[in-house]
């Protein structure tokens, strides 16, 4: 199974459209996927005690610890990924032990093409994921409506796709 993460909380999402866009073409492949949307399992704040007990997050630590590679999407937000999924890391912890991250991201415009980076790296040094080294960065005119603008970013979303099935099946098939 894999798992998509989207993290923003925005009701009009665009970092949305590309966990969906996501999710779509695992299926289009014949891979069992779970979108996993914080905006509607709405986690509690990390304190490092009881928020761990509770019954969304619990949830996500089976999904993410039970995934064969997982894709997150969030926004931008100051040059970082938003917080609800730092949080969801956060209270989540060692599930990701070992997984193969992809990780896609909408912004309000291009200067910030190095935000993944503080997500990637503490994934990296604290778990050991494996950073898939392609990442998704749109901006506005990727989007229109509700759904990608063009083959072009559809195109992107596919390779991401395919160049993580790649890294997921040879490293799971070693373990
Ligand atoms: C609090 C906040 C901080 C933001 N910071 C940045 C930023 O540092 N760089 C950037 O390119 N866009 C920034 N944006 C714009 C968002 O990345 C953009 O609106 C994006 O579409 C949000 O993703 P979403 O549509 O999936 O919620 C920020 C937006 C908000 C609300």
């Amino acid at each position: 199974m894999f798992l998509v993460i989207s993290s923003s909380l925005h009701p009009n999402s665009r970092s949305r459209i590309l966990a969906r866009a996501c999710t779509e073409q695992l299926q289009e492949i014949g891979r069992e996927v779970t979108l996993f949307d914080l905006a509607i399992k709405i986690l509690p704040a990390c304190d490092g005690a009881s928020a761990y007990a509770d019954a969304n997050v619990k949830e996500l630590s089976g999904l993410i610890h039970a995934a064969e590679g997982i894709f997150v999407a969030s926004p931008v937000y100051n040059y970082d990924v938003n917080a609800a999924v730092k949080n969801a890391v956060e209270l989540t912890g060692r599930a990701w032990t070992g997984k193969v991250v992809s990780l896609m991201l909408a912004a309000g415009g291009q200067g910030s093409y190095m935000s993944a980076m503080g997500l990637a790296n503490s994934l990296m040094l604290d778990f050991r994921c494996i950073i898939v080294p392609r990442f998704i960065y749109a901006t506005g005119d990727a989007f229109e409506g509700d759904g990608l603008a063009d083959e072009e970013i559809q195109g992107r979303v596919t390779t991401l796709v395919s160049e993580t099935m790649k890294l997921a099946d040879a490293l799971n098939r070693t373990l």
